[in-house]
């Protein structure tokens, strides 16, 4: 039966320097984790002294029945003012309207909220990207500079449907687009 060689000084080396290692690890560790909680502590002060400037509320109740947000008044307009405005609500697990028109080259407004859950939306590789809350209204205003066709998944996770939820973007050149929202017409691209 052979013996296993009792702890020789080379083993001991090692062991003390695997502690080494692992304290210095810990430490290391110990520093990030620090860091990301005074990240939270700073950032939580920040937003509690500084709240947002501008909060927009609606009632989720009533999103469907009247105001801003009822179907008819959905998707892309030309506002009297000649601002180019997009409204649209998402839901699970569908965007309203599914294909939005935009011109390329203009500003444009998007508006939009939530009636179930928490959503969001991105425009293709755009910076064109906003949550959608409900009880609140998202807006921004943003230029596309290429026209074509983009697509515009739900990024926040709304449920079993979220990975299905998305719509259809189509960057239409200013003119076309301008020709097709005279009168006030809403314009979409939703196939009836
Ligand atoms: Cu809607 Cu994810």
């Amino acid at each position: 039966m052979s013996t296993i060689a009792p702890a020789s000084a080379p083993a001991h080396g090692a062991e003390t320097v695997a502690v080494a290692a692992e304290r210095r690890w810990s430490v290391v560790v110990g520093v990030i984790i620090a860091l990301l909680v005074l990240m939270m502590v700073v950032t939580g002060l920040h937003w509690a002294s500084m709240p947002p400037s501008r909060v927009e509320t609606i009632d989720v109740k009533t999103v469907h029945l009247r105001g801003e947000f009822v179907e008819s008044n959905l998707g892309s307009a030309l506002e009297a003012d000649g601002r180019v405005v997009v409204r649209l609500i998402a839901q699970q697990y569908s965007f309203v309207p599914a294909c939005i028109v935009v011109p390329a080259g203009m500003p444009v407004t998007f508006r939009g909220t939530a009636t179930d859950a928490i959503h969001g939306f991105i425009v293709g590789r755009t910076n064109a990207n906003t949550m959608l809350v409900p009880g609140f209204v998202a807006t921004f205003t943003t230029t596309f500079r290429a026209t074509g066709e983009q697509l515009m998944p739900c990024h926040e996770y709304c449920g079993t449907g979220h990975e299905a939820m998305w719509a259809r973007v189509q960057i239409v050149p200013a003119q076309e687009f301008l020709t097709r929202a005279r009168d006030g017409e809403r314009v979409d691209c939703v196939s009836r």
